[in-house]
């Protein structure tokens, strides 16, 4: 059984996550802030793409004593996993996210990454997780999630990148997009989903809908698949509601 899985984006008027030189990644009120860290509250692992890691020297962390506080009452562990995605180990040994040692960090390579750069990563990481395959077989390490450190719930921070590996692989069960009220323009700019795609409107991945708040001039959209929601999430136990 693989966890239930969420992906939260902040993004622009005109869909983009970054700017096109990617110099600019924090853009998001406050509240989309708070929105991000509720999330983090609620899940046992939070996953991240390695380019995402060292652009925005993001360490995953939890947010403070307040968030502490909300994680134990949502049931969770006292600290989630962060599990950083980096198909062949290039992620740089210089990441923030190395200096964090709040909780453990997992990193998940494929098995034809250079040995070498798997041997560096295993000094930084606490645990390697090797896919089977070249490319990360995102629905296996899911599963390897849940068995290995009981992961019920987990948050996916992007990049567009490896969000598009869990899109296609189906395992995307809910999706949070923070509209922000600001244009970034850019045909190389990043977006909530890049990779490879979907090759026809027909494979396309099909949303519904579930709920839409406006706050100032944000908008915070939930999309669902048509998964059950496990009974943890529909307690809110990873997603308190945007209120
Ligand atoms: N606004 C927002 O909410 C938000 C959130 C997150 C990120 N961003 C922005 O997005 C940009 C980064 O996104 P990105 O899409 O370029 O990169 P990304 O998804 O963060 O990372 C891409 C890297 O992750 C590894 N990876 C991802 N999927 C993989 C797979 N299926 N198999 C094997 N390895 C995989 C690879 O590492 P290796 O190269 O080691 O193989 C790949 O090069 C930044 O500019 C950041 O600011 C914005």
């Amino acid at each position: 059984m693989r966890p239930y899985l969420r992906i939260n984006m902040a993004m622009s008027a005109d869909g983009k996550v970054a700017t096109a030189n990617r110099a600019a990644h924090t853009f998001g009120s406050p509240r989309d802030g708070r929105h991000l860290h509720e999330l983090r509250a609620g899940a046992d692992a939070i996953i991240c793409g390695a380019r995402t890691i060292e652009e925005t020297g993001a360490t995953l962390g939890n947010g403070g004593p307040r968030f502490d506080a909300l994680r134990l009452r949502l049931g969770r562990q006292p600290r989630p996993v962060r599990v950083v995605v980096s198909g062949s180990a290039s992620i740089s040994p210089d990441a923030a996210l190395w200096g964090d040692r709040s909780s453990p960090i997992v990193a998940w390579v494929g098995a034809s990454a250079p040995r070498r750069r798997v041997e560096v990563l295993s000094r930084l990481a606490d645990e390697i997780w090797m896919s089977p395959g070249d490319d990360i077989d995102v629905k296996a390490g899911l599963r390897w999630l849940a068995k290995t450190h009981h992961v019920r719930d987990a948050l996916l921070e992007g990049g567009g990148f490896l969000n598009d590996a869990f899109f296609r692989a189906g395992v995307v069960d809910e999706l949070h997009l923070t509209w922000c009220p600001l244009l970034m323009g850019g045909a190389k700019a990043p977006t909530a989903a890049d990779g490879l795609g979907f090759a026809s409107i027909a494979q396309a991945k099909r949303l519904r809908l579930d709920s839409i708040k406006r706050h100032g001039d944000e908008l915070f959209l939930v999309y669902r698949s048509r998964r059950k929601q496990p009974r943890t999430a529909a307690v809110q136990g990873g997603c308190p509601p945007v209120s």
